[in-house]
């Protein structure tokens, strides 16, 4: 897998951080120290926990993301509900049941307005016609458990099982921000010819942005969303309307800081490592060392990586984690085996991060 940052054309408006390939982590209420952070389980029995968001509505419980095509339910302390699947989508997914397939469910979001009109978006790989597509759709949780409607507004053909993106997020300004990979394979072989990511007339290898509260007539034919007209290529018919950057390879985690503008764009040597999986900027209280940083992680390592600017330079460091004697409660040693994703909470902006099999941890 390919290592570097490759946001060629990013628009100003959004600082978006961004990564590849990706599992979830969660703090001890005890004093903690400043120079390591601690680090205990949450939730086990995982297989590939893709992603994680914690709902802002009256039991601000966390959605769990399993790669297989389901989303699971906890409690704000991590108690597993009673009816703990909040979605199914299992038997609709692409997914060969291993750690390594690149395909499944990858990314979900909850709507901004999530807690008045139950909606979330999901990007997952799904068959059609013998072809593997990556479906953008929009689910409305019926009343009861388990019960849903679901609306597609993009299926976009995957040329290869590799590189199929998946992060999907709002941005502040509410529209829908979608990381469609370049569908290459890992050796570059499928795309070297084709070189989908520059490709105007393709979605593969993009950002894409769109408004889903709004929807439109396209050629005669109802399209479940609209395309902002602020869209950077709005105006060029030989540019599909929903790019709003391209030449991106494979963005697997990717992040809003709400609090900055500052868009960071650091090359990965990755010689030297494997697949980045990006993190957040650090806005929890409880590690002010960590204070504005960005956080991030790569695939192949059990480790933290931080990054932050300095005049014109971004600065890497390592996190250290703390010896288990050090720590209060179910304390761990070591992040995972590998880490595949990262996740925040919605009170003490707290970073989770997700290993295979299970989901990791929490910086306290
Ligand atoms: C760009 O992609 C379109 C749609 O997939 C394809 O028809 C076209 O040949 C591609 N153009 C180039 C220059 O490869
Ligand atoms: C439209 O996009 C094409 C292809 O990238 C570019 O060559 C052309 O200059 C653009 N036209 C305008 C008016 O920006
Ligand atoms: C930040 O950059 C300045 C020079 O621009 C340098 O003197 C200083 O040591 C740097 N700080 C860190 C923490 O690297
Ligand atoms: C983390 O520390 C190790 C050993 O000190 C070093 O080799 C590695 O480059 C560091 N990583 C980053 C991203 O700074």
């Amino acid at each position: 897998m390919q290592l570097r940052f490759e946001l060629r054309s990013l628009s100003k408006s959004l600082n978006i951080l961004c990564s590849f390939i990706t599992v979830l982590v969660v703090p001890c209420l005890t004093q903690m120290s400043e120079e390591c952070v601690c680090l205990q389980r949450k939730a086990n029995s995982l297989l590939n926990p893709v992603y994680l968001q914690q709902a802002l509505d009256e039991n601000n419980r966390f959605y769990v993301a399993e790669q297989y095509g389901v989303i699971h339910q906890y409690s704000p302390s991590w108690t597993k509900e009673e009816n703990s699947i909040l979605l199914d989508i299992s038997s609709d997914v692409v997914h060969d049941g291993t750690l390594l397939d690149e395909r499944g469910l990858l990314g979900f979001t909850l709507h901004p307005d999530y807690n008045r009109n139950r909606k979330l978006y999901l990007y997952s790989i799904r068959k059609y016609n013998q072809n593997d597509y990556a479906y953008v759709t929009e689910v409305i949780l019926g009343e009861k458990n388990g019960k849903y409607t679901e609306n597609v507004l993009l299926a976009i053909k995957q040329p290869h099982h590799q590189r199929n993106g998946g992060q999907i997020l709002f941005g502040k300004d509410n529209f829908l921000y979608i990381f469609v990979g370049d569908g290459g394979s890992e050796d570059g072989s499928s795309d070297a010819h084709t070189n989908l990511a520059q490709n105007s007339s393709s979605l593969l290898g993009k950002i894409l942005r769109i408004d889903v509260s709004n929807y439109d007539i396209v050629s005669d034919r109802p399209q479940n969303y609209r395309v902002p007209n602020d869209n950077p290529f709005v105006n060029n018919a030989s540019w599909l309307p929903e790019i709003y950057a391209y030449g991106c390879r494979n963005m697997w985690r990717c992040s809003v800081d709400m609090e900055n503008e500052v868009l960071p764009i650091y090359t990965y040597n990755y010689k030297q490592f494997s697949a980045v999986i990006g993190g957040y900027v650090y806005r929890g209280k409880v590690l002010s060392k960590l204070f504005g940083k960005y956080l991030f992680a790569d695939v192949a390592f059990s480790e933290f990586y931080t990054l932050i600017r300095n005049n014109s330079q971004w600065i890497t460091g390592n996190v250290s984690v703390c010896p288990e004697e050090m720590c209060p409660c179910n304390a761990r040693s070591q992040p995972g085996m590998s880490l595949i994703s990262f996740g925040q909470d919605n009170q003490e902006k707290q970073v989770l991060h997700a290993v295979p099999q299970e989901f990791g941890s929490m910086f306290t």
